[in-house]
């Protein structure tokens, strides 16, 4: 990111990236880092993290001891003391003229897994541990982190309060059953009740709790009383999903807000989603030209026909200069009724009529062959959303629907989904009981609808699903430090 130099502790050594924009040619300095190369017994190329970039240290080699120069090993830490000076080669503006390089910690070059050539995504994922010393995952977690601080700018600028919604609960927020349950019973002997079942009033918390997989049911709370929050947390979900774009443990960003309606909800969604996009931009060119080299080289091994129209730079503006293409499910099933992989049936799964739940099969066609943007699809049919969604009124077909928004993104899918929340006490009981909910866990929710009730909406933005757009990535495990999927708790 971009900054001013503010130095948290003195130390003897300078960071890279500070090294890297210097014109203090002359000046000794100290610098401190990993070995990402070393050729000829002469040539360093050493990173701290600090940039993409590595300075290049030349090594005297005639003048340092063999001991010294054959420890001089990818992936070993090292220190090096020299001039600043301009570089004879090409590649780089600077270099340091090392006076004496010392080992801070070896490494076995015969065993350390990073080589100094290309190596697959799949083959870093395995050593995710070690794949943050690439250039590729710095630029990634440089991204994250600019977009998860600029989450936070965008909602402080504006005065939203920032709370924390708890990871562990006993309830479904979103009702969908796909929760992991957190207990310290016994998985061979756990107590029983007098009717056989597992008896969770003996586990630790006295009653059965899962790992949240939203935020949103505390944030309504919290809503009702601040007007307006954000979440920004781990959230968990125990789908089967072996997908690009599914995590069992991601985090969201979940905004609530009181008197907000539909069209405000969308507004500010969008509105949020361009923020944060600019924000990285500005704040991380030189870690998205180089994830744009990365994708365009990644593309070449692709027929032209799959391979993007726009570069990753020009995808990122195309985003903030346009708006998000705005339209009700009912008039996205007409399209898609009419589409021609429909009609030649080459969806998997074929639009029949209205009331389908929509495949990332579909909303990719609609973002991405149709409207060739994000877009906002509002109002879906009642049965395949949550229960707390504000209900519309029948269409003149009796048709029921919901004022739920989701917001799709090219090569994404789902970024976003929310709603305006039902306020009216009677239909959020009507809907619970309908879909099965029981209103006796759920007192203090309904609370919020007993006393005081206002319309309010909120949404949940993926944050490794808008941390793919913006780097251009292609699979979610390579966004998250640590992915968690089906069979893989790694690390
Ligand atoms: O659409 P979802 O399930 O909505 C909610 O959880 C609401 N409670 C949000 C709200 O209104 N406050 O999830 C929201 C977003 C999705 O649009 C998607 O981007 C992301 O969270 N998401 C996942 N990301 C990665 N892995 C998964 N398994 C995800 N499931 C949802
Ligand atoms: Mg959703």
């Amino acid at each position: 990111m971009k900054k001013e130099n503010i130095s948290i502790k003195k130390m003897e050594h300078t960071r890279i990236k500070e090294l890297l924009q210097s014109e203090d040619f002359g000046k000794e300095v100290i610098v401190k880092g990993w070995v990402r190369t070393f050729r000829n017994n002469q040539f360093i190329a050493l990173n701290d993290g600090s940039s993409i970039n590595n300075i290049q240290a030349v090594v005297d080699f005639e003048n340092t001891p063999d001991s010294i120069l054959k420890r001089i090993t990818t992936g070993a830490a090292v220190r090096v003391k020299g001039n600043l000076i301009e570089s004879q080669g090409k590649g780089q503006r600077v270099e340091v003229k090392a006076t004496e390089v010392s080992i801070i910690g070896d490494s076995d070059p015969e065993k350390y897994p990073l080589q100094p050539k290309k190596h697959s995504l799949e083959f870093l994922r395995e050593i995710a541990h070690l794949r943050v010393r690439t250039g590729t995952f710095n630029a990634i977690f440089k991204v994250r982190n600019a977009l998860s601080f600029a989450i936070h700018k965008f909602f402080q600028e504006r005065d939203f309060v920032y709370f924390h919604s708890p990871i562990i609960t006993g309830s479904d927020a979103e009702g969908a059953g796909e929760m992991f349950r957190v207990t310290t019973l016994d998985p061979i002997n756990p107590p029983l009740t007098e009717d056989g079942k597992v008896d969770f009033k003996e586990d630790f918390f006295g009653k059965s709790t899962n790992l949240t997989v939203s935020g949103q049911l505390e944030g309504e709370l919290a809503a009702l009383a601040f007007s307006n929050i954000y979440t920004f947390g781990p959230t968990f979900r125990a789908e089967n999903s072996n997908t690009t774009r599914h995590l069992a443990e991601f985090w969201m960003i979940e905004p609530e807000m009181a008197f907000y309606e539909l069209e405000d909800n969308m507004d500010l969604a969008e509105d949020l989603l361009k923020y944060v996009i600019k924000y990285a931009l500005e704040q991380c060119p030189e870690e998205i030209e180089f994830l744009k080299n990365r994708l365009l080289e990644e593309e070449k091994s692709k027929p032209q026909a799959e391979r993007s129209e726009l570069n990753l730079v020009e995808k990122l503006n195309f985003v903030l200069e346009n708006n998000f293409e705005r339209l009700t499910y009912t008039e996205a099933i007409e399209i898609l009724l009419r589409s021609k992989p429909n009609q030649k049936k080459q969806f998997k799964y074929l639009i029949e009529g209205w009331g389908a739940d929509l495949q990332s099969e579909h909303e990719r066609y609609l973002v991405e062959k149709h409207f060739k943007k994000p877009v906002i699809l509002t109002d879906y049919p009642r049965e395949i959303k949550s229960f707390y969604m504000k209900q519309n009124q029948p269409d003149a077909q009796g048709r029921h629907t919901v004022r739920a928004m989701d917001i799709l993104f090219p090569g994404i899918g789902e970024m976003v989904g929310g709603s305006q929340r039902e306020e009216n006490l009677e239909k959020l009981l009507t809907r619970m009981a309908e879909v099965g909910i029981e209103a006796e866990e759920m007192e203090w929710f309904l609370d919020t609808r007993r006393f005081g009730s206002v319309p309010h909406s909120g949404f949940g933005v993926g944050f490794e699903r808008l941390v793919l757009f913006a780097t251009g990535m292609t699979n979610i495990r390579d966004v998250i430090p640590f992915p968690r999927t089906p069979k893989n708790a790694e690390f």
